[in-house]
């Protein structure tokens, strides 16, 4: 089963992206990680990013053809983008969204979520160790 996991602006930074807020492991070392935790859980995961809405909005729509599941990060996104929350909508598989800071622990605009009125679940403030959380929630819900 192939897991879709989308990485929304500015995620192509991290490691150099303010480190005291996400860390100092690089999109690369995220993928790597990934890669490694879907082969023990006998998954295989496309690991995408993208800079602009509409990318990932035709990422999404692709996914329904293709994943049986998504992790996503939608980073600025989240807090403003109901055209990524349509497109989730309309894929029929788990859904679980991951923000690699705790987005309730941050200014007031970060606290609400549009994606999560679709996530099956929510992962905030657990560093990237929340993709690899995610992806075992995943096999989970896939049984
Ligand atoms: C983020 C949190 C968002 O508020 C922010 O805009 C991001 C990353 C996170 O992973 O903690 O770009 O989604």
């Amino acid at each position: 089963k192939l897991i879709l996991i989308l990485n929304g602006p500015n995620l192509n930074l991290l490691g150099t992206r303010q480190p005291e807020v996400y860390g100092g492991d690089t999109l690369a070392d995220v993928e790597r990680d990934c890669a490694a935790q879907a082969a023990e859980l006998g998954l295989d995961v496309q690991f995408q990013q993208s800079n602009h809405e509409g990318a990932l909005v035709e990422m999404i729509q692709e996914a329904r053809e293709t994943s049986a599941g998504i992790i996503i990060n939608p980073a600025a996104y989240s807090h403003t983008s109901v055209a990524i929350l349509d497109a989730l909508n309309m894929f029929d598989g788990p859904v679980l969204e991951v923000h690699i800071s705790n987005i309730h622990k941050r200014e007031a605009f970060r606290h609400h979520s549009y994606i999560s009125a679709r996530a099956d679940g929510v992962i905030a403030g657990f560093g990237v160790e929340g993709y690899q959380l995610a992806l075992r929630r995943m096999a989970s819900l896939l049984g």
